[in-house]
């Protein structure tokens, strides 16, 4: 699997706010990650992504040594890259303006912005700072004790990363668990934190230590996989080297719950990461109702869930997925639109959507809406289609997972 996409984010990150000499082996080498190295790079730290090595070096002398970057901060299609690197311009004595694609520009700031504005951030943008470019001005943070009304590790680690520079602590407390890549690696980093009941606190002032890493698997990824081999009669598929962190599991015990089968060997720990291997293997599935609790462990497994959906007995139905239409795309109309086109309408609600099968995808033409996981999400469908399916904007998929189309290849080939 290519790298994890979250922690090779959170890898480039911390090493540029370290003092010395990291070395990330097997980032995620998608466009995502790419914009977090461009962007770090004109905060001042010497991070080179070499591709032809798989490997990231980034070399810095603390957070106190990033400076004002002398143009716009690009995030491109990323919302990792925009929401966290306002938490380290936040921290940082300086001007900074971060802007992104026209996607990008599209989604809510507000969220991360509001409360690096509670702890001492000048920042502003468009509608009232909701949405990009966004301009920080940036220094003199003090910590603070924040209640996310919604889940966000995006938000809860824009905030921790902002606590590194301020004075005091810093907690945030979430309602669901969202992905804890940011908590784990800090603490494994040596900085000053605690878990609490509902989230995490931090105290302010650390400096880091440089690190060597070598990034887990991503499973969102492994996901568009896992989704196929599930829905092919024979399959028996084994992923290597893959990141098992328990808040990224939820979308496997979903999968699980419907009749998959599947299995996990935990093997080793990396920075506080879990990583091992992943055995699927084809069994008959049927619908199920999938818990809200359980949204913020699969939210970017919902598009391939949801073509599983399709060939299971019985209705699925997702519920408290707002979110999913403040992602890259709006993914709800996105899946929409793609499963009446390939002869399986949804319902849709304002939060949620049932899917109703078995129902085998008939060919036709589909959007990605310039998303990675719904052109993805409909290349899994197309591999059980009746006919050919077309996506429009497979590019898309050049923002987390590249490989995909060698990676099913090669796996189809060994039947
Ligand atoms: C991510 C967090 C999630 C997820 C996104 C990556 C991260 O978003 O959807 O693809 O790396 O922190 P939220 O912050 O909205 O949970």
């Amino acid at each position: 699997m290519p790298g994890d996409k979250s922690i090779s984010h959170r890898a480039l990150i911390l090493a540029a706010l370290a003092r010395g000499r990291s070395v990330i082996a097997r980032p995620n080498l998608g466009d995502d990650v790419a914009a977090t190295a461009t962007m770090l790079r004109a905060l001042g730290a010497d991070c080179a992504l070499d591709r032809s090595k798989a490997q990231a070096l980034v070399e810095s002398k603390g957070r106190t040594s990033l400076r004002e970057p002398q143009s716009v901060l690009d995030a491109g299609n990323s919302g990792t890259s925009i929401r966290l690197l306002a938490g380290v311009c936040a921290g940082i004595e300086a001007l900074s303006v971060l802007s992104g694609d026209s996607s990008l520009r599209r989604r809510p700031m507000l969220r991360v912005v509001a409360p690096l504005r509670q702890m001492g951030a000048r920042i502003d943008g468009r509608s009232h700072g909701d949405l990009a470019p966004l301009v920080v001005r940036g220094g003199g943070l003090t910590g603070i004790d924040l209640e996310l009304p919604l889940a966000s590790a995006q938000v809860k680690s824009a905030v921790l990363l902002a606590g590194l520079f301020a004075e005091g602590t810093t907690t945030v407390s979430e309602p669901g668990a969202s992905r804890d890549h940011t908590e784990r690696m800090l603490s494994a980093l040596g900085a000053e934190l605690e878990r609490t009941e509902r989230g995490v606190s931090l105290v302010g002032g650390t400096e880091l230590g440089a690190f060597d890493l070598v990034v887990p698997g991503d499973l969102s990824s492994a996901m568009f996989l896992i989704a196929a081999a599930a829905l092919a009669p024979g399959s028996d598929l084994t992923l290597i080297d893959v990141g098992l962190n328990p808040t990224r599991l939820a979308a496997l015990e979903v999968l699980r719950s419907m009749g998959a089968d599947i299995d996990l060997e935990y093997e080793t720990d990396v920075l506080g990461e879990p990583v091992g291997q992943i055995h699927v293997r084809y069994a008959p599935l049927h619908g199920v109702d999938v818990p809200a609790d359980a949204v913020p462990g699969l939210i970017d497994e919902i598009p391939a869930l949801a073509v599983v959906a399709s060939r299971a007995e019985g209705t699925t139905l997702f519920t408290g997925v707002g979110e999913l239409r403040v992602k890259e795309s709006d993914r709800i109309a996105a899946l929409a639109s793609g499963f009446e086109t390939l002869g399986n309408p949804i319902e849709v609600s304002r939060d949620g959507f049932t899917v109703t099968g078995p129902v085998r995808f008939t060919g036709g033409e589909v959007d990605s809406f310039g998303d990675h996981r719904i052109a993805l999400a409909f290349a899994v469908a197309g591999s059980v289609a009746t006919e050919r399916v077309r996506i429009r904007g497979w590019s898309s998929v050049n923002t987390s997972f590249p490989e995909f189309l060698d990676l099913l290849g090669e796996a189809t080939s060994k039947r």
